[in-house]
Formats: structure tokens, sequence, C-alpha cells
């Protein structure tokens, strides 16, 4: 599918996007394991959450759902049965990571597959440290790519320390930690998205945070609750980049996500001197969340360094995009694990952007961007990656003339209104 985008003279009104992906994923996955009724509210439609939901179904969970509202029954940790078919995650990292940690140690086989882009994407990751647990799991090409078949075992706790700071590494070893004999103790690079952690707390399982150290007891039942997922801090992001980018506009979006481990394009945004503000309003199951309004206001380049990937590490794309129109160059380091994501954001970003005019080069583990740069409407292509398609579209708003998204239905592996909210708030000529 094409989308055409044509510019926009500004942003304006109210909006909401829908919930969060990453909440989502751990809503449906922990409360399979859940012992009780779980009720999710506000779940996100994007596809890669259905993967999971599908998943779970092949599974055996009973859930229902109607509209964004979700009831589980719970079956508690070793509830679910062996699927009859292959379990397909789609384009969905999040699932067939989450799904490896969680079938692991339960008491029958699965196999995990995934799309042509999901089985590229690396997974050793997860099956060496899940393999020190005592995991019978395994792997194409050296046990590194999907699919991935797993012989149920009994799983002992281990202490390990994180190497890369993957969030699905780490909620992979959490859930197969709720299966497993003793005490699971992860350390090092646990500067990631810490929904996991957040929810498990909420549901009450043995489970402590610290700084230094995440500690979880196996074997230990929990009950179900109510979850009510926030706005998508990521989806949000698109619209606020685009209300910064374009004259005059003043765009306000309510129910956000504000989860300070996701937010970190925040501070960026701020020191390019972009006119955002985020008011935290309430803490629900232990996420923050609030509203998030922004103005248009000239960008100054910045340089986001390593240390900051983690907390904004999906936003890259659009932060790239908003790097076209600020004065300078930017810089932006350390993020080789874009090259490992639904396509190689740093390649995809440069070529597509580059055709549009803007000045981008790529690094081995990064990008540089010249700005400002008038952009020009032109053909490009979402390199089936939804991130890619929904920043080029921010792109083409600021650009002269047509632009064409090809492929830009691979933007409803997160957020399936995104065309059609943007369209709600773009003021034309
Ligand atoms: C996610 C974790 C991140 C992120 C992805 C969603 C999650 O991936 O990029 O979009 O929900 O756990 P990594 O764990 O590979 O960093």
């Amino acid at each position: 599918m094409n989308q055409i985008i044509l510019p926009a003279i500004r942003l304006e009104g109210e909006i909401e996007v829908p919930g969060d992906k990453s909440i989502t994923h751990r809503a449906f996955i922990l409360g399979s394991v859940c012992k009780g009724e779980v009720e999710i509210k506000n779940f996100s439609p994007a596809k890669d959450c259905l993967s999971t939901l599908n998943c779970l179904r092949a599974l055996g969970l009973k859930i229902e759902t109607r509209n964004s509202e979700a009831l589980i029954q719970g079956e508690g940790l070793f509830g679910l049965n062996r699927p009859n078919e292959v379990l397909e995650a789609g384009n969905s990292g999040t699932t067939a990571r989450l799904l490896c940690g969680l079938l692991a140690g339960q008491n029958f086989d699965s196999t995990i597959t995934g799309d042509d882009s999901l089985k590229k994407r690396p997974m050793d990751r997860i099956l060496q440290p899940l393999s020190l647990m005592g995991a019978k799991i395994h792997g194409r090409s050296q046990n590194r790519l999907l699919p991935v078949v797993i012989k149920g075992s009994s799983l002992r706790g281990i202490e390990y320390e994180l190497p890369v700071p993957s969030a699905q590494v780490k909620s992979a070893l959490l859930l197969a930690g709720l299966l497993a004999e003793g005490t699971t103790r992860l350390r090092g690079a646990l500067n990631s998205r810490d929904h996991t952690e957040r929810m498990l707390q909420h549901l009450r399982a043995k489970f402590e945070a610290g700084p230094e150290r995440l500690s979880l007891e196996g074997k230990r039942e929990f009950a179900g609750s109510k979850i009510l997922v926030p706005g998508d801090f990521s989806s949000a992001l698109f619209f606020s980049v685009a209300a910064l980018l374009t004259s005059s506009s003043n765009l306000t979006i309510r129910n956000v996500g504000l989860n300070p481990t996701r937010t970190g394009a925040i501070a960026v945004l701020k020191r390019m001197q972009g006119e955002i503000v985020c008011t935290e309003e309430q803490l629900l199951n232990n996420e923050p969340s609030g509203t998030v309004i922004t103005e248009n206001s000239p960008l100054k380049s910045t340089e986001i360094l390593p240390e900051e990937i983690p907390g904004l590490i999906d936003e890259i794309p659009i932060l790239a995009v908003a790097a076209t129109q600020a004065e300078g160059v930017t810089l932006i380091r350390g993020a080789k694990e874009l090259r490992v994501k639904e396509s190689d954001r740093i390649r995809a970003l440069a070529q597509e952007l580059n055709k549009m005019g803007a000045r981008v080069k790529e690094l081995t583990d990064g990008l540089e961007i010249s700005g400002p740069t008038k952009l020009k409407g032109a053909a490009i292509n979402s390199g089936g990656d939804h991130r890619i398609a929904m920043a080029l579209a921010v792109a083409g708003l600021v650009a002269s003339g047509k632009t064409t998204i090809e492929n830009s239905q691979w933007a409803d592996i997160s957020f399936p209104n995104f065309f059609s909210i943007l369209e709600q708030v773009v003021i034309r000529g």
C-alpha cells in the first residue's frame, strides 16, 4: 500500500494515542500465568500485540476481548497447555523473545517462528542465558535464529549479568524465573524499559527491584488484578515532533505513558530547544501517565550519547527526522542495536531521508545529520518497518510537494490508526 503525504501548515488539537504496545504484551503474558481473573483496559490494537494474543490462545489461554478490553481467566503458573500448532510471532520480537522465557519451564514442548524480518533477528541473547537455567531450547543457524524449538523442562534460578540493555532479554529471564526452582537474580545492563518489573510488583509476585539487582523467587503463584494500559509514548512522539516542526502548531496528547525508562527523547528534544512539556498526572498499576503539550519551535542540533540510547531506542527514527530540521550537526552514537531491529534502521534512515534531500551520514553505530535542510517530497519506502513508515510520514509533512510512502501498511505493526489520527490534527493550506 502507498500513502500520500502532503505538506502541513501546522498541527492543532487534542488527541489520545492507543495503549502502550510494550505494556500490552506484558499484560497478556503475565496475565496468562496469574491465578484468577485479569481485567485489561485500553490494550494496544497493534498487530504485534495480536501476535502475542494469538500465541497465548494457541496455548489454551481463556481470553475474551471486546474493543480494547480483555478478560483473562488465568490458571496459574503451570496452567497453559501444549499448543497444536507452531506459535507464530509475526513481526514481533517482544512476542518471540518473551514467549521463549515463558515456555522454557513448562511441562510441554513448543516451537516459535516469525515472519521474514523476525527470522533474521538475533535470538542467541535469549537462548544462551535460558540454557544456563537448564532450558532445552534450540534455534536455527547455531542457536541464533528463529524458528526456536523448546523442550519444556524444569529450570533453576541463576544469577546472570546482562551484557546488553535489552528489556526483552531481561523480561524473558524474569518470565523463566517465575517457573524456576529458587531465585533468579539479574545484574548488569538493567537500564532498559522496566514495564515487566513494574507489572510484577503490581501483581504482587515475589519480586524485588533495586538499582543494581533484580531478584525473583520462582514457583510462587500470584493472583490476577486490573491493568489499565496508558497511551503509547513512542506513538505519541511522532505527533509531538510533527508539531515541533510545523509553524505555530500547538498539540495536546492526553493519557500518555510517561515511564522514565521510555521518555529519554523528551530530554533530547528539550536540549534541541523544543517546546515540549510533559505533566505527570497519575500512577496506574505502577506506570506514570499524563499529558504532553508541544508547540512549534526552531530546533538546534545536539549529541545523543551512548548512555542515553536505552531510554530512546525506539524514538531514534523520529529524532532523526527532527535533526534534519535542526540547525547544526546532530550526532547519534552507541546505537548499533538499531541495525537488528525490524529493519536496519541506521541504513533505512540514511537512505530514505537522503532521497528527500536530507544530509544524513550512516555511521557504524549511529547517524550524523546536518541541518536544517529543506526536504522535498519523494517516493520513499518503509522497508517493512513500522517506525520508519511513521517517521517518514512526519518528514513528508515538512517537505515541499508530494511524498509517497510505499509499504505504508507496516505502520499497523504498532499503530493501526496512525494515518487517520494524523489527518485529524493536520491543518493544510
Ligand atoms: C521492547 C524492548 C526494546 C524495544 C522494542 C520493545 C519491549 O527492544 O526496542 O520495541 O517491549 O521489551 P530490546 O529489548 O531489543 O532493546
